[in-house]
């Protein structure tokens, strides 16, 4: 296959809208077109349509049914991928899911086992394995320049910004559904192994009380069935004063040496306008000369290459699979407060 006829199934704020990964990403690259759009709100699906040249259908039924399509990315909100996912693997076309894969174990199941059925590859976007501080870490584990891993401090926390004015369903999901699901897949990917036991705890209050029902952090630790064991902290009401949306900081330490990374604060460039400051993203989602650069299109490029040469992609079924897991005992620890083991 020469190009990926790519179909984008929700036109919001990631896939077209604010950031148009998807769409940016698609309409950028050799190998890859932006073929069609689908989105419940059909204006929306026509004004993505006709921004990036693409065609705009009626329903996710009618893109899936239309054979010019390859491949979709599923950028539907968190607790819409399930029957999306489902109808794209049935449909025969390969797919790129936005994490989480689904917000169930038995929903994450039926769409791993569609899409083995129909034989399509199925990615979780999970795009900090691209990222080039994590990368390097994972490499120097990888050639043993730390010994093995022993523990993992991870933190991935939002401005309040996100939940109360950027995501109009934060309600409807949690900072553990939303950026915990990367926080978790980076831990298992830079170990390298499975977790088998999980103890959590999380707060409400604060985001309860602006009227939107969903916790405000959660400090969840994870054991690996290696023995090694990680902290990984989500928070949601990090104050708007922050320089950056978003505040990453990863440890790792091995029987031989240690890690450290700062993926957010890390003064790559630092900006002072007349009123504010702030650190801007580098390794993001950078736009150079009007192409869109970062580790964010690089995994979603990824896709389009393993699609495009019938490679397996770097993430797949599975790894969704076992992240919505782990957040599924995370919950059941907090709700128990007992520590939960994972089959
Ligand atoms: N990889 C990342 O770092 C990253 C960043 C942001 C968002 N995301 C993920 O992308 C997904 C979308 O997030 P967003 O911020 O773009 O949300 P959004 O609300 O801005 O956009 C979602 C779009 O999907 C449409 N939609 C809803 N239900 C649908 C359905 N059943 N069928 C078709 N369209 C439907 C909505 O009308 C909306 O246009 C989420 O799963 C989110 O977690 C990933």
């Amino acid at each position: 296959m020469n190009t990926v006829r790519m179909g984008l199934i929700g036109a919001g704020g990631w896939g077209a809208g604010w950031g148009a990964m998807h769409a940016r990403t698609y309409a950028g690259m050799t190998g890859a077109e932006l073929h069609g759009v689908a989105d419940v709100d059909a204006g929306r699906a026509q004004a993505m349509a006709d921004k990036f040249g693409a065609r705009a259908y009626a329903s996710t039924a009618a893109l899936l049914a239309d054979p010019e399509i390859d491949a979709v990315a599923v950028v539907t909100p968190d607790f819409a991928h399930d029957e999306v996912l489902l109808a794209a693997a049935r449909a025969g076309k390969h797919i790129l899911a936005e994490k989480p894969l689904a917000m169930t174990v038995e929903a994450c199941e039926r769409i791993v086992a569609a899409a083995e059925e129909s034989g399509v590859a199925l990615m979780v976007d999970f795009h900090a394995r691209w990222s080039p501080p994590l990368y390097k870490a994972w490499e120097a584990i990888r050639e043993g320049e730390i010994g093995a891993p022993r523990h993992v401090y991870y933190r991935l926390n939002d401005r309040i910004f996100v939940p109360t004015e950027m995501l109009p369903w934060a309600g409807k999901t949690t900072v553990l559904w939303f950026v915990g699901s990367h926080a978790i897949d980076t831990v298992r990917w830079l170990i390298g192994d499975d977790v088998a036991r999980v103890y959590a705890v999380a707060r409400k209050g604060l985001l309860q009380g602006r009227g939107i029902d969903t916790p405000d952090y959660y400090q969840s630790m994870l054991e690996f069935r290696s023995g090694a064991t990680a902290v990984i902290e989500n928070s949601w009401i990090l104050p708007n004063s922050m320089p950056n949306i978003v505040d990453v900081k990863c440890e790792i330490v091995g029987d031989d040496g240690a890690l450290y990374v700062d993926q957010s604060h890390n003064r790559a460039l630092e900006k002072y306008t007349g009123t504010t400051g702030s650190y801007p993203d580098v390794f993001v989602m950078p736009s150079i000369y009007g192409a869109q650069c970062g580790f964010a299109a690089d995994s979603i490029r990824h896709f389009v290459d393993c699609v495009r040469e019938g490679r397996t992609p770097m993430i797949t079924g599975y790894d969704g699979l076992m992240v919505t897991k782990v957040i599924c005992a995370i919950e059941e620890s907090i709700r128990t407060k007992q520590p939960v083991d994972i089959a």
